[in-house]
């Protein structure tokens, strides 16, 4: 679904020729309504819209049925179809994006031995000072500056979104940077370019360095930072994955050792509309930093 989302997202008028197209479902096995997650959400979905409002208020709490309880507060808003595609998407682009930027976080970090023992040093100071809490707290967690560096510096070498972002000109026009466009045209960005860019990131942009957030102007990079989009249409889940982030990883990295197999070896990758990675293999121990 990926690899369609990607290139047809690209072409969106495509979709009504190959997913949308009326005649798939009366080919057998390629009916989107027949797959099995399809079926198994709208029985579910049908099950629900059998009781009455206030046995599903007190039902089951889950994305369901609270997008269930939007469409019923606000039906024009939202058309009924648009529950099964916010649930999907919602877990969906929130599972890939933030587990394809916790790889590309450990990859770089494990594969330079001076940044794991730094980094590790830095959460068992902590620790130790009991400025972490063994569910890591947030606040915590802000002060670990070579963490949040090493975090920030994942986010601009690996954006997990690899495709253009793109919007489109409004009718009468806009002035972008100096320039002037005309409406309807579409103007895209990318990540991966843009935190390339040597002007702001330094002519090492391509390297891994979490020294550039705590050395060099880390408000103006900021500013450049595109993991999570930019403008009306930022990512809806930043400071979910950003919550997770903090507390998963200085807890991994306090409690477990983790040793790669394959140092040498880059993480494979390919850019459907997520960059989906693979090649992450650990050998992971139990550790006592607390101890230290
Ligand atoms: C590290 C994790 C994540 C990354 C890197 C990421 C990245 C992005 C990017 C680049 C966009 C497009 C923004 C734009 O058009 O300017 C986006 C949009 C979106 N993301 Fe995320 N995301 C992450 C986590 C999440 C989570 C956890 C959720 C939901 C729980 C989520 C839900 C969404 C939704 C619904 C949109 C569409 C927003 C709109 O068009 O108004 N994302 N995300």
């Amino acid at each position: 679904m990926q690899w369609y989302d990607g290139i047809i997202g690209q072409i969106p008028e495509w979709d009504f020729a190959f997913r949308r197209n009326p005649l798939w479902k009366y080919v057998p096995g390629l009916n989107p309504g027949q797959f099995l997650i399809t079926r198994m959400a709208l029985e579910e979905m049908g099950k629900r819209k059998k009781i009455g409002a206030k046995e599903l208020e007190a039902g089951r709490k889950d994305l369901m049925s609270q997008l269930m309880a939007a469409h019923d507060r606000a039906p024009d808003a939202f058309r009924e179809g648009d529950v099964f595609a916010v649930a999907h998407g919602a877990i969906f682009a929130g599972s890939d994006s933030t587990a394809s930027t916790m790889q590309s976080f450990c990859h770089h970090v494990l594969r330079d031995s001076s940044i794991y023992s730094r980094i590790k040093q830095e959460i068992d100071t902590a620790t130790a000072e009991g400025k972490l809490s063994e569910m890591p707290q947030w606040n915590e967690v802000q002060n670990l500056p070579f963490f949040q560096a090493c975090l920030k510096e994942a986010m601009r070498l690996r954006p997990a979104v690899g495709l253009n972002i793109t919007r489109l000109v409004p009718a009468e026009g806009a002035e972008i940077d100096g320039k002037r466009f005309p409406g309807g045209i579409r103007v895209a960005l990318n990540g991966w370019v843009l935190h390339r860019d040597v002007e702001v990131f330094g002519q090492d942009s391509k390297v891994y360095r979490p020294d550039r957030w705590i050395e060099g102007d880390a408000k103006n990079m900021e500013r450049y930072m595109y993991h999570f989009g930019g403008g009306s249409h930022l990512c809806i889940g930043k400071n979910l994955a950003l919550l997770e982030m903090n507390k998963l990883l200085p807890l991994l990295l306090r409690d477990f050792e983790f040793e790669l197999l394959k140092p040498n070896e880059d993480l494979k990758y390919h850019s459907t509309f997520f960059v989906v990675q693979s090649g992450l293999e650990v050998r992971i121990s139990k550790r006592n930093a607390k101890a230290q």
